[in-house]
């Protein structure tokens, strides 16, 4: 069966909660639950074989904000974070923004691939560690 991207519902979170594990700024198992009740809050998963390996997530006003895009840390590389950012900014179908650790290559460059541009810096952004955020922005 081929790949495919679903909204994220409760049955997910005990299996989205561990693919955040150990990721830095990642949503605790609460956070992805309370986010169900938050109608501004769009969330997606990514299936692939009966097995959720990706979630994205969405603040969704005017413009759209993705919040959170990650993979399970077993299946890098495989395209699926390309595949879910894609499916799910067309299915948006708004602008959106994204905030970045400054480090994080392999964020900055998928959301490049998809056309987002550097907006600006915000110093000590983040913590743990401490590290600017880049903020990024793609027109519809
Ligand atoms: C960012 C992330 C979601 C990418 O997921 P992924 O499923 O591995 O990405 P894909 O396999 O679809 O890769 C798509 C593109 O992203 C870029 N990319 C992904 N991993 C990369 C790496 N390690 N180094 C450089 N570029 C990378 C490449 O441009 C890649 O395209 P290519 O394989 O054709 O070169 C994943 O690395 C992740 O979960 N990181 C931890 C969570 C995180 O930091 N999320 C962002 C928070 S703002």
């Amino acid at each position: 069966m081929l790949p495919k991207v679903r909204t994220f519902t409760s049955a997910d979170v005990d299996t989205v909660s561990a693919i955040f594990t150990g990721i830095p700024d990642g949503w605790s198992r609460n956070a992805l639950a309370e986010s169900l009740a938050n109608d501004s809050i769009k969330s997606f998963v990514l299936e692939d074989k009966n097995a959720v390996v990706a979630f994205a997530s969405y603040l969704v006003a005017d413009d759209a904000e993705l919040v959170f895009i990650v993979t399970d840390k077993t299946k890098l590389r495989k395209g699926y974070g390309k595949f879910l950012l894609g499916e799910t900014l067309n299915s948006l179908n708004l602008p959106c923004v994204l905030e970045v650790r400054e480090s994080n290559t392999p964020a900055i460059k998928l959301y490049e691939s998809f056309g987002f541009e550097l907006l600006g810096k915000r110093k000590n952004f983040y913590q743990n560690p401490t590290e600017a955020a880049l903020i990024y922005k793609r027109e519809v």
